[in-house]
């Protein structure tokens, strides 16, 4: 996919998404396949104010590896100065977003709230544009409407675009709907039909295997996916697509030695990236991920989730996967779990 000038490859980025897509969690995907990461949404109010827990989360990639920093907010100036501090710290791209569903960011008109409202979303598209060097890509993510009523993506889209939004991603589905129900591929395609041949679209919401992927593509016409629930606990969901793309044949998921693998590597990320404070909590959250679904795993949840000790959190994990390591029938059976796991975290 052709962003501009900015070239991404594969075709499938990963979803931002609050208080998961932190930078060992992107390093991760992006040594698995991902074409390109996002931050999760930072809020240009805190990000100009200096807020603290704000700023930790405005990381680059590793590596110089491409990274988009998505930002929220509705006042032009903040969210041009916000766009700066992203502009500073290398980011391949700025998304705005106009998707989120959550009350508070809607109780300030942020977020889909915007799409309410697409003359002042696309001021904000300007504000941004102007603001950043012109090779920089300002990016647009939205749903497919406020609610049913109101399925305006397509109109909204184009209305982007001609402020200066250089790709437009879609989750199909309302702010109405949350998460709940299904993404509307149809929207997807009629976004992808409504906007320009030259301005990327990518179609997002509910894709979970590398079949979900390729439907996403035909039946929309999208010019990339994006994933995100997907790839919790299943970043080789993005080695699978790299994979296919690129003509040879789908690894299929990884066995037991290759998941203790990179779960230690995104520990290891955790402990050199987390902040001190919620070292045990990011710990954690990785265990459950990668353990979700495998024998006796609420088991080893409920130990890492007793200790306060970091290394005690990491002890608890390894031996587990080194039990799970001896078992004779664990690749066929973990297989059919992950997948069967994907499918519940949705
Ligand atoms: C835990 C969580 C946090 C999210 N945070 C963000 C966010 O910060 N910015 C955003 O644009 N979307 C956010 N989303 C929405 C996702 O980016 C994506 O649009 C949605 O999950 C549908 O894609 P999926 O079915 O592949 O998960 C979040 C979703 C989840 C589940």
């Amino acid at each position: 996919m052709r962003i501009a000038n900015l070239h991404v490859t594969p075709d499938v980025v990963l979803a931002p998404m609050a208080a998961v897509t932190d930078l060992p969690f992107r390093t991760v995907c992006e040594e698995l396949g991902v074409g390109l990461t996002i931050t999760e949404f930072l809020s240009a109010n805190a990000l100009t104010e200096g807020a603290r827990k704000t700023m930790d989360k405005l990381t680059p990639s590793l590596n110089g590896r491409p990274f988009g920093v998505q930002i929220f907010g509705r006042e032009h100036d903040l969210m041009a100065r916000a766009a700066l501090m992203g502009v500073e710290i290398g980011a391949s791209l700025i998304d705005i977003n106009m998707g989120c569903p959550a009350k508070r960011v809607v109780a300030g008109a942020c977020g889909s709230a915007l799409m309410n409202e697409p003359h002042l979303a696309q001021e904000l598209v300007r504000a941004v544009r102007e603001a950043v060097p012109a090779h920089l890509p300002v990016t647009v993510k939205h749903r497919a409407g406020w609610d049913e009523r109101h399925l305006n993506a397509p109109e909204f889209a184009c209305a982007m675009v001609e402020a200066g939004a250089a790709m437009i991603t879609v989750h199909g589905r309302t702010r109405e709907q949350g998460f709940s129900g299904k993404s509307d591929r149809a929207i997807i395609r009629k976004v992808r039909e409504a906007v320009p041949a030259n301005v990327p679209v990518v179609g997002n919401g509910d894709v979970l295997t590398i079949d979900d992927y390729f439907r996403m593509r035909e039946e929309t016409g999208c010019d990339a996916v994006m994933i995100g629930r997907g790839a919790l606990g299943n970043p080789w969901l993005f080695r699978s697509i790299r994979e296919r793309l690129a003509g040879r044949p789908d690894p299929g998921p990884p066995d037991v030695h290759e998941r203790a693998r990179v779960f230690d590597r995104h520990l290891d990320y955790i402990v050199s990236h987390a902040a001190p404070k919620k070292l045990v909590h990011e710990l954690r959250k990785a265990v459950a991920w990668y353990t979700k679904g495998l024998r006796d795993s609420a088991h080893v949840r409920e130990q890492a989730f007793h200790v306060l000790d970091p290394v005690q959190v990491r002890e608890i994990a390894t031996r587990y996967f080194s039990s799970l390591m001896q078992e004779k029938k664990f690749p066929a059976a973990i297989a059919s779990d992950v997948d069967k796991v994907s499918r519940e975290v949705a």
